[in-house]
């Protein structure tokens, strides 16, 4: 692939894809942000014109199913999370230029304007569709609510636009078997309005863009070409209502898709930026001059590599220069899995006491431009943390200045090493061009082999033999002065990945302005350093102790936790489809309920507490390998929780989970066993505490959610 960036290049606008408002910043996320920031604090360092570009994409059927449920607006949700994300990404050093919205008047100003234009070409029309609709929940069924076998590839429980497996793009309706994700039914097909983008109208425009662009990763290049060949489909552009988005001008039913809307807040992101700051958005995206760069997963190129570009090239707007993709973040080897145990938050990670620049170092360690997936292997981590950073780079320089501050009172002289300085100034340059080639673990080899360069020279002059030796003090100082060079040079060099220890080394170098690429010598302006610090340390037993307690180590930990009691029940989620009075018996209820694929009869002591249409539709949680019982000449396939004080009672709901769901608990890993007993259930003693269902004090879960109750604390589950 052809070189990313130039020392001449300026005028750079980079994006990262933008975060889904539903739910927290995790460490793929930070995979993402974090190496875009560092090549974008690179860019800063030689004085570019560079903004880094981001916003929470805030439209979609989640953000608005997950309103109705919680009773507030869709607006309220979004701000809420956007200030989390916001709160993260920052405690990463994520420096966005600016965080924006895709909800905002700038993008709705745009949407429209590039629909317009499109419009105008031709490019839009309407058509009647068939589309999948709940007849149990009276609602056509946006993609992310209708789960099926991926027509293309076979691949189980796909969403309705896209493969996860495979990445193809398709219908709805051309799911095999599909299901409705909210109550478990099979939809219907009925006909409604839909919006259509002719994609194919635009295929030579888009073949010209991706031939002619050697910053594109070609293998994915390669794919698009085929999908081109092949004939492009017409893009659905609209959704029916109810919708989180912006509405089709003239048509309040429809409502654009989000991933027309998304890219597009790219641009009003930008806008945004421009405004405030007397600038014009346009020098970006109107622009023959300016570059943009988008950095994205692998798992959105479709969207960025032929929707968006098609989008741009009909509001006419620039294409961009370049795509950097990156694969994803495993951990431990295995893929995030919230049932594992391994689905690591930004707040969580924060909350282990690691210093986030050891995320950001280790991201850097391991991230080129290339597509294959980066394991967060927690005992690799701890190695690279403690033998090159800390053991080569953090350790060298501590020693350095120390040395100068005890034995030549913090002052530096004049020394001249010709070939050695040479050799360090051509790896610093290196170093450069790998951060402007995005190329963050070449930098981090590169600035390595300086640190060894300066460890060497150290050690190989013993100058604290030397300067027991009068006729030799001098040299001693000349060897010291060059290793301090060094730390300066490395310092700056550091920055991108290691904002903050950087500016803490430059203090102790005596540097009180920053320091930039231009600055990369060996001259120290003062002559005089300040006072050596430790500033960062070892993961050491601390460390050891928060990936026991989070299960994130390898090894036995999980073996004995397979063996936990709570391993052997399977809780899950199910919806009540039916209630009818038990014939024999004056406070139970017969409910007919949904697990997904599997239709089940349970019997439940509720009658004094709900009514039957207060159960209805109602997402329940179950034991579902309870060993069936007659309740008074009744089967009961299973049992259903509540909450229980003794006064009241609750049951327990996961309203947002899909019906034949996992509850869970973080850490402890299912093996249900095929029948469990009422008491064995019983003495795992589940119940209340701050509202939450909990065993021991971990939350019960799915994976959209924790298990809330409204009761007091000690209720028992039952
Ligand atoms: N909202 C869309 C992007 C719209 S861009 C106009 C989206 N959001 S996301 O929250 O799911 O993902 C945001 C970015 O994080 C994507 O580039 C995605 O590939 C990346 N990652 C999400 N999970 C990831 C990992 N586990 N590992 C690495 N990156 C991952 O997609
Ligand atoms: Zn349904």
């Amino acid at each position: 692939m052809a070189k990313l960036l130039s020392r001449q290049d300026n005028h750079i606008l980079v994006t990262a894809a933008l975060p889904y408002a539903n739910g927290s910043i995790h460490i793929g996320h930070l995979l993402e942000y974090i190496s875009t920031d560092i090549f974008v604090r690179a860019l800063r360092l030689l004085n570019k014109d560079v903004l880094y570009i981001c916003a929470d994409d805030t439209h979609g059927t989640p953000i608005q199913v997950n309103a109705m449920k919680q009773g507030v607006s869709p607006r309220e949700l979004i701000l809420k999370s956007h200030k989390e994300h916001y709160r993260d990404l920052t405690a990463f050093e994520v420096s966005f230029d600016n965080f924006y919205l895709t909800d905002s008047p700038e993008n709705q100003e745009l949407v429209y304007y590039i629909y317009n234009e499109a419009l105008k070409k031709g490019l839009i029309y309407k058509k009647e569709v068939e589309q999948l609709y709940c007849e149990y929940d009276k609602m056509f069924l946006p993609d992310r609510l209708v789960r099926g076998t991926c027509p293309v590839c076979g691949a189980e429980s796909q969403y309705g636009d896209v493969c996860e497996k495979c990445g193809a793009v398709y219908n709805a309706t051309d799911l095999i078997n599909p299901k409705c994700a909210i109550c478990g039914a099979k939809p219907v097909i009925k006909k409604s309005n839909n919006y259509f983008f002719k994609l194919s109208a635009l295929s030579n425009e888009l073949k010209d863009w991706l031939l002619s662009n050697p910053q594109l990763p070609k293998e994915i290049v390669n794919s698009m070409m085929t999908w081109i060949n092949k004939g492009l489909k017409d893009w659905a552009i609209s959704r029916p209502k109810p919708y989180f988005g912006f509405p089709i001008p003239n048509d309040p039913n429809n409502f654009f898709y989000v991933w027309f809307d998304a890219p597009i807040g790219y641009i009003a992101s930008t806008k945004n930026y421009c405004d405030k700051h007397g600038r014009n958005f346009e020098d970006y995206w109107k622009s023959d001059r300016a570059k943009i760069i988008h950095v994205i997963g692998k798992d959105i190129t479709y969207f960025h590599f032929l929707f968006w570009p098609a989008l741009l090239i009909s509001g006419g707007f620039s294409l961009p220069y370049a795509e950097v993709v990156h694969g994803f973040v495993n951990i431990n080897g295995e893929k995030m899995s919230k049932s594992r145990g391994t689905f690591i938050t930004a707040s969580r990670f924060l909350s282990s006491k690691v210093d986030p620049e050891f995320l950001r170092f280790y991201f850097a360690v391991n991230l080129s431009r290339k597509l294959s997936d980066i394991n967060l292997d927690f005992e690799d981590f701890k190695e690279k943390i403690n033998s090159n950073l800390i053991g080569n780079i953090a350790n060298f320089s501590y020693r350095v200045l120390s040395f100068t501050n005890k034995n030549f009172n913090s002052e530096i002289t004049d020394f001249e090493f010709k070939n050695m300085q040479e050799e360090v100034l051509k790896l610093a340059d290196e170093v450069v061009d790998a951060y402007l080639d995005f190329n963050l673990s070449l930098a981090v080899k590169k600035i390595l082999e300086i640190s060894d360069i300066g460890n060497k020279f150290f050690q190989d002059n013993a100058p604290w033999k030397m300067i027991k030796d009068r006729s030799r003090f001098e040299e001693a100082h000349r060897v010291v002065s060059f290793t301090v060079g060094i730390v300066k040079i490395l310092s700056i060099l550091l920055k991108p990945i290691l904002p903050n220890y950087s500016r803490q080394l430059e203090v102790q170098l005596g540097c009180s302005d920053e320091l930039n690429f231009s600055d990369i010598n060996f001259n120290l302006p003062n002559k005089r350093i300040g006072k050596a610090k430790i500033v960062i340390r070892k993961l050491d037993k601390e460390f050891d102790e928060f990936l026991e307690k989070n299960h994130l180590n390898k090894g036995n930990n999980r073996e004995v936790e397979k063996m936990d009691n709570f391993s052997k029940v399977d809780l899950r989620v199910a919806v009540v489809k039916e209630v009818s009075d038990h014939p024999n018996a004056d406070k139970l209820y017969v409910l007919k309920i949904g697990l997904g694929d599997e239709e089940r009869q349970l019997v439940a002591g509720l009658k004094k507490y709900y009514k039957p249409e207060e159960l209805i539709g109602k997402h329940i949680i179950i034991v579902a390998n309870l060993k069936h019982a007659k309740l008074r000449g009744v089967e009961s396939q299973g049992m259903l929780l509540a909450a229980d004080n003794g006064e009241a009672v609750k049951v327990l709901e996961a309203p947002n989970s899909r019906p034949g769901s996992s509850v869970f608990v973080e850490g402890i890993e299912k093996t249900p066993v095929k029948e469990l007993n009422l008491d064995e259930f019983l003495a795992l003693g589940l119940k209340t505490i701050s509202k939450q269902a909990v065993y021991l004090d971990k939350p019960l879960r799915t994976d959209e959610e924790i298990i809330r109750v409204d009761m007091p604390d000690g209720s028992k589950i039952r």
